[in-house]
């Protein structure tokens, strides 16, 4: 045994008898009468006033990421409630248990978690056809906080009830959109939302940028939105592809640039979690 290893061994020995030991430091805290801080789920939204600008497939990629690096303490929840997709999106086209089910009262929120590609989900189903009513979403989610570190809400596009009921479940959000004009304009409608329900904003995902010249420029899109831009994803026919397959990019072809840009986005999430 080299002296360094004696040395640390000695320091782990000496905690058996002394409370300033390493041992010590290892006992499970009741012992002490420390009770350990529940954990708590920071939970982050994913909106846009625009349709099909990339907020499920930001989703799926961004928690696919997330649950690489922390197993099982991510959740990603569909909360759009009319027409949902998530679960297309990683390939479940019609889940057993939805989170219809739980909001209808049918069975606890915990029983509507599933499983896909290693992200714990809470899926909608695509056949709801009734009414969606006004609903408190962040009461439901509440004892979920408990087991896990994110929970990513998927949102429907828009600025109305079921958007707002995402929005007011959330702890933070970020904004998805696309390099152009008309989507940028309605785009500040999210973050006038977000402003009136006091929603801190992470930043703006700007998605499906070709490099087109009647695109707006990145640094024109921080302009008119104002706040930063904390990912670039390409427009990429294999995204398309990886949707259609059921498989998000992140795994459907990890190595591409879209792919690429969804794990820095998640380790950017991470980082601004352990930050703040
Ligand atoms: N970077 C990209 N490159 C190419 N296609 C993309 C990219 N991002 C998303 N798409 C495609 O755009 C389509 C719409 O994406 P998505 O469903 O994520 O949008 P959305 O904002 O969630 O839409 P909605 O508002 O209807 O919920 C999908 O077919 C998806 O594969
Ligand atoms: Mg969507």
């Amino acid at each position: 045994m080299n002296k360094k290893i004696r040395r640390g061994w000695k320091k782990i020995r000496r905690g058996r008898n002394n409370p300033g030991g390493l041992l010590s430091a290892l006992k499970p805290t009741r012992n002490r009468g420390i009770r350990i801080k529940p954990k708590r789920a920071r939970v982050i939204g994913i909106f846009s006033c625009k349709g099909g600008v990339g907020k499920t497939t930001t989703a799926a990629n961004v928690g696919l990421c997330l649950a690489d690096y922390l197993g099982n303490d991510v959740l990603a929840v569909d909360a759009n409630l009319g027409a949902p997709n998530l679960g297309l999106h990683l390939g479940e086209l019609n889940p057993s248990v939805t989170i219809h089910d739980a909001l209808a009262g049918e069975v606890p929120i915990e029983k509507a978690i599933t499983k896909y590609h290693g992200l714990q989900t809470i899926l909608g189903s695509i056949a709801y056809g009734d009414e969606i009513h006004l609903i408190d979403l962040g009461n439901y989610l509440r004892p979920l906080r408990k087991n896990y570190k994110v929970i990513l809400i998927d949102s429907a596009p828009g600025i109305g009830a079921e958007v707002v009921a995402a929005m007011k479940a959330c702890d933070e959000m970020f904004i998805v959109t696309n390099p152009e004009v008309p989507t940028i304009a309605s785009t500040l409608k999210t973050f006038r939302l977000a402003e009136r329900f006091k929603i801190p904003i992470i930043g703006v995902v700007v998605n499906r940028v070709r490099g087109e010249p009647f695109e707006l420029p990145i640094k024109d899109v921080k302009r008119a939105l104002g706040w930063p831009i904390i990912a670039v994803v390409p427009e990429d026919a294999r995204v398309r592809e990886s949707t259609a397959a059921g498989v998000p990019i992140a795994r459907y072809k990890p190595k591409s640039r879209a792919a690429v840009e969804f794990r820095k986005l998640s380790e950017y999430l991470i980082e601004h979690i352990a930050r703040s």
